[in-house]
């Protein structure tokens, strides 16, 4: 189907309640619904906003075009959870309905001030030429709904051009501060600050002064957070150039570390890396959690790719939540230890893997592998397997090279650069936590120093767990669980 703008900026009130229910009938029946993972009721879901704990619960939206599988009419879809393992809807959804945010509701973020959660975000404004103007919006998540004050920035600072969105807010010293993705007039990317005394004012402090001064041309969906007293600041650039096994995805998002001076908002840091080494990752939101801990969550998905499930007109999921820390100077990724409470009956099995075996079957688990030993190679872990199917961990223990490889996983997204993804371990491979749902892997790497996260689109009959080891042998003990 051909998607005209008159179609991609038609909103949900236009359609009648027949029509609607068909949809979302439609998508529940469609193929590769996930089983645990967050995913859009109908249509396309992409970032995750407006992440927050707050009284017991925490609330989480999704950018959401609610009638097909492209990026039309954004609004922001609502669910709160009180663990962030099971998740229910709230009514109270931020919709585009004042003329700030006449062509979408764009991405933002959260913050509790003065016992209220308050949303941020960027209202997309069209004019009857199609010129866009960026606005920066706060609303209030009351009892009642969503309830928008005017907006606390118009349009772009001199010196940017309209892209200029997806604010971050965070409250340090007294100070509220706000970053925002942008794109200079010379078409690089960057990241401006604003502070406020009292979440009201906003006075522009001009940019996050980084060593990245061109680096892509345009940076979206910044955050940034203090942990373990270290300034951690995350953004999405878009148009970096792959560099061996670097940046091959379309678009990246990643981290730079170090300490920023608040008075001139410079930034000393090391390199930034990538959070994900998988092929679906972008667009992810952290917020503090209930045990003080800082949680991050992304968007199973990128911009401008074609994905199988985007002919029965429903796209994307969220990751699994993923608890941040730093150690070693990196930043560590694991998931929340409460998804345990999916776990269901278990399997175990200690085995030296010498030639092709099967191990155990499943579509959707926890699996957990521990290496004791490898004198072969290579180690290689098929999920989602069957007689020509298969979606491959490669380990060459030589190299420490860690491979995703989705060659033969099923139907591939369209428009991605190549089928595999290595990175080489900073230390030898001991540990691997994988969950597997009908149509997406997280691969948490020795206790989250790397992780791989990927759609896949293997067929239904697709079940086989083997693993075999090239030139040698390799001594495992692993542990699958079913989750509910
Ligand atoms: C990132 C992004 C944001 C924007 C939103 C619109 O995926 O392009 O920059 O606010 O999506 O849906």
């Amino acid at each position: 189907m051909e998607w005209t703008r008159d179609m991609k900026y038609r909103r949900i009130e236009d359609m009648d309640t027949v029509e609607y229910k068909k949809l979302k009938l439609n998508t529940e029946n469609a193929p590769w619904r996930q089983q645990y993972h967050i995913q859009p009721v109908t249509g396309l879901l992409n970032d995750p906003n407006g992440f927050v704990y707050h009284n017991g619960q925490y609330h989480l939206f999704y950018q959401w075009f609610p009638l097909g599988a492209v990026h039309g009419m954004k609004y922001w879809f609502h669910l709160v959870s009180e663990d962030l393992v099971y998740f229910e809807a709230d009514e109270r959804i931020v919709e585009p309905d004042t003329t700030y945010d006449s062509h979408g509701a764009y991405s933002g973020s959260a913050l509790v001030v003065d016992d209220e959660v308050k949303l941020i975000y960027t209202g997309n404004h069209r004019t009857e030429n199609w010129e866009r103007i960026p606005y920066q919006i706060i609303a209030a998540l009351t009892e009642d709904g969503v309830v928008k004050a005017q907006p606390f920035i118009e349009g772009a600072e001199d010196g940017y051009t309209e892209h200029f969105r997806d604010p971050k807010v965070w409250k340090m010293r007294d100070k509220y501060y706000a970053v925002i993705g942008a794109q200079r007039k010379d078409l690089t990317g960057t990241i401006v600050v604003y502070s406020s005394d009292d979440f009201k004012t906003w006075t522009f402090e001009g940019e996050l002064k980084t060593a990245y001064q061109n680096f892509g041309y345009m940076w979206e969906c910044p955050d940034y957070f203090e942990l373990e007293g270290i300034d951690v600041v995350l953004f999405c650039p878009q148009g970096v150039s792959p560099k061996g096994n670097q940046f091959r995805n379309i678009y990246q998002s990643g981290y730079i570390i170090g300490n920023i001076n608040f008075n001139d908002f410079t930034m000393e840091h090391d390199a930034f890396t990538e959070l994900d080494n998988g092929f679906d990752f972008y667009a992810p939101q952290t917020t503090v959690g209930k045990d003080g801990e800082r949680i991050l969550i992304g968007w199973m998905g990128l911009p401008d790719i074609q994905y199988p499930t985007d002919k029965d007109e429903w796209a994307h999921c969220l990751t699994l939540p993923r608890v941040l820390t730093i150690e070693e100077g990196k930043l560590m990724q694991r998931p929340i230890k409460a998804l345990a409470n999916r776990r269901l009956d278990s399997e175990e099995k200690n085995i030296q893997v010498f030639d092709e075996q099967n191990v155990f079957t499943g579509k959707c688990y926890e699996l957990l592998v521990n290496v004791e030993a490898i004198s072969g190679d290579a180690l290689l872990i098929d999920l989602r397997a069957s007689n020509n199917e298969y979606t491959r961990l490669r380990y060459d223990a030589e190299f420490r090279a860690f491979t995703l490889d989705r060659t033969h996983s099923g139907l591939l997204p369209e428009g991605v650069d190549g089928t595999t993804r290595t990175t080489l371990l900073s230390k030898p491979l001991k540990a691997l936590q994988i969950f597997v749902d009908e149509s997406s892997i997280e691969v948490f790497v020795n206790d989250g120093a790397h992780v791989f996260t990927s759609r896949i689109f293997p067929s239904e009959h697709a079940e086989a767990i083997r693993v075999s080891s090239l030139n040698g042998s390799a001594q495992l003990s692993m542990m699958k669980f079913n989750l509910k």
